[in-house]
């Protein structure tokens, strides 16, 4: 009988720094699915890889006076020795520079442009680089990039669209009729209520300003958006668009696209239009996970908050780290991590519940039968519910896996291993082991144990490989196929354990976490510099000239009601009172602000904000993120009204 087959991607990271756990989170949870699947009888294709292209990549390149490639093929490196170091069983890593991605692209974009998909226009609107995403006016909130809130780009330019529209109601009854298309729920109901009910717009799929990119097959002169370029990755690892596309023809349509929530839109929007225009079939599921938080919020490199997973592994070992992001954040929500939260974690879960069940359990068969397991011919009731829950567990672990349940399915071993523990308790082996009469039943109740550990090690394979291993090493398991756990005698008695190394030491959490910072290896990396923001485009003196700024001095302040971010401010302005809504209420009182001499833009076109009129800007200063903001103001007093330049 043929086998099953199982498709699983990551996302595929762009190469602009070093990875964080954050991304790791996606790629270890992927790979815990994959290495499951593979255990429970299926062939497995799990993917990921790199999405090379771009203005982003460009412009770090040209930071560094290095080529585009020179600069990736460096940190693509280091990317995939961090999935090494992580245990990632990947099966294909592909790379947007690769030949065959390149061409299958060209293809499959000249192919939507000659069945009259795509048509040439003009871009103007606004472009987040560092999230590579194109936004109207409207959708801006406070002028920044409504999914990751940094500083956009006026942006305008010869362009190629694709006709969403045309294929907007078909996306939304293909996602109204297969309700597990989008996962969580909530995140489906947020991609039909905010993008795609209110009218989808056509989308700009070339860019023409600079040219890191895969130039369109019938214009050059263009590259193919880099989200048109990445989303297709999931096909051409296949062959898809090339001569050899058998492993396409097994495996497509995906089971599964694991993907961060803020990438959603690009996977349930723009990628399913792209396959149903392509006539192709759409991947089964798209499960948006949540993000890894630390204090400061959303983990991310430009935030400086982000945790250096190799850190975390050397001081830890790789699968302190993986059991963390597998059974520490509820998948898909938010999760928080911080080093303190960690170090209990593996304190209580790892060292106490499932290091100490293996040692235990091998050290009392080095005690009481020099190592040698014992038949199990002394049953008794007690043992039943032990041997019950193990043999539930398989099945418990599929089901949860099947549903991407990956913290429950971590939960439903550690039931296994909490209740052999309480067996321990209860049968009292060191109690047995003085009376020569209980020998056998001692024997039994060792059995039972250790045969209670090879079901742990055996589905831990998926999870924890190395632990699994090491459990295997010391307990002597011999077999540790699926099928094994169907049954509760797969231990062969008469083979021989072998006292390991301690799995998990006991970390002292307070002297841990003082070495670290003593170390200044605090593993959240806190003074990483923040990129600035990219230079605008050069304007001539004209330009500047026409922009009036003045000084001002706020003669009254207040909240405005009903908006969290704004204040309604009375300046005077030569004598005139002009009225300025501006968005600095978390960053001054009102009362701060009053008496203060300001700079505003004087002749900006009045607009309506909250129903309050706002006639001029605040010139302020702030940090890419916006989480500190200042207002400009002059040193010294000179008449309201005086121009700035
Ligand atoms: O988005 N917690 O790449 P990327 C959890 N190249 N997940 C996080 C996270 C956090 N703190 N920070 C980032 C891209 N991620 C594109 C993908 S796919 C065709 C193209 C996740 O390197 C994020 O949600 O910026 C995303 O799923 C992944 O890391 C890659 O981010």
């Amino acid at each position: 009988m043929e086998k099953k087959t199982y498709y699983i991607t990551t996302p595929i990271y762009y190469p602009s720094a070093n990875l964080h756990i954050g991304n790791t989170y996606t790629t270890v949870a992927a790979d815990a699915i994959a290495r499951f699947k593979r255990l429970t009888g299926f062939e497995v294709m799990f993917l990921t890889g790199s999405d090379e292209h771009g203005q982003k990549i460009q412009r770090i390149a040209e930071e560094k006076g290095v080529t585009p490639k020179a600069y990736v093929d460096e940190i693509v490196a280091g990317i995939k020795d961090l999935w090494k170091l992580m245990d990632i069983s990947y099966d294909k890593f592909i790379r947007t520079t690769d030949e065959y991605h390149k061409e299958a692209v060209q293809k499959m974009v000249t192919q939507l442009f000659d069945q009259g998909d795509i048509y040439k226009g003009a871009y103007e609107g606004w472009y987040c680089t560092p999230d590579e995403s194109f936004w109207t006016e409207t959708q801006l909130v406070d002028g920044k990039c409504p999914d990751c809130g940094r500083a956009v780009e006026r942006t305008k330019e010869e362009a190629y669209f694709f006709k969403m529209s045309k294929y907007a109601d078909r996306l939304i009854e293909y996602i109204e009729a297969h309700p597990h298309f989008i996962q969580p729920e909530s995140r489906k109901n947020e991609m039909l209520n905010n993008f795609l009910r209110p009218g989808l717009q056509d989308l700009c799929i070339s860019r023409s300003t600079f040219s890191w990119g895969i130039p369109l097959e019938f214009d050059p002169k263009h590259v193919i958006y880099v989200w048109i370029d990445a989303l297709s990755n999931y096909i051409t690892a296949l062959g898809y668009g090339q001569q050899d596309n058998e492993m396409f023809k097994k495996f497509w349509p995906a089971d599964v696209h694991l993907v961060g929530k803020d990438i959603l839109r690009f996977h349930t929007i723009y990628w399913p239009i792209m396959l149903m225009a392509l006539e192709l079939p759409l991947p089964k599921q798209v499960f948006g996970h949540g993000w890894l938080l630390s204090d400061s919020g959303k983990m991310s490199k430009s935030k400086g908050n982000i945790v250096d997973p190799i850190v975390l592994v050397n001081h830890f070992g790789v699968d302190a780290v993986r059991y963390f992001l597998l059974r520490g954040i509820p998948f898909g929500s938010d999760g928080l991590f911080s080093n303190e939260i960690f170090i209990k974690k593996i304190n209580s879960d790892l060292a106490n519940d499932l290091g100490n069940l293996v040692s235990r359990t091998v050290a009392m068969i080095e005690k009481y039968f020099d190592g040698v397991i014992q038949p199990p011919t002394a049953k008794e009731e007690i043992d039943n519910e032990l041997i019950s829950l193990a043999l539930n567990l398989p099945k418990e672990v599929e089901r949860a896996i099947e549903d991407l349940r990956i913290p429950e399915a971590l939960d439903k071993i550690w039931d296994l291993v909490g209740r052999s523990n309480k067996y321990i308790d209860e049968t009292t082996p060191w109690i047995l082991a003085k009376d020569e009469e209980k020998k056998e039943r001692l024997g039994t109740v060792l059995y039972n144990l250790s045969e209670s550990l090879r079901f742990v090690a055996v589905i831990l394979t998926a999870f924890l490989p190395q632990t699994s291993e090491k459990i295997v090493e010391q307990l002597n398991i011999e077999v540790t196929s699926w099928d094994s756990i169907a049954s509760f005698d797969g231990t062969r008695a008469g083979s021989k354990v072998k006292k390991g190394e301690v799995m998990f030491p006991r970390i002292d959490v307070e002297a841990k976490l003082e070495e670290l910072d003593k170390l200044r290896q605090t593993l959240v990396v806190e003074n990483i510099k923040p990129t600035m923001e990219p230079l605008k485009k050069e304007i001539t003196i004209e330009d500047f000239e026409k922009i009036d700024l003045r000084v001002v001095k706020v003669i009254s302040c207040e909240p405005v009601k009903g908006a969290k971010k704004l204040l309604k401010l009375k300046v005077d302005l030569g004598g005139e009172e002009r009225q300025v809504i501006s968005g600095v209420a978390q960053y001054y009182k009102p009362e701060e602000l009053v008496g203060k001499f300001l700079i505003i833009v004087a002749n900006l076109k009045p607009v309506t904000l909250r129903g309050e009129l706002s006639q001029g800007m605040i010139i302020a200063a702030a940090n890419e993120d916006e989480n500190k903001l200042m207002a400009v103001t002059i040193v010294g007093e000179l008449p309201t009204g005086s121009g700035v330049r």
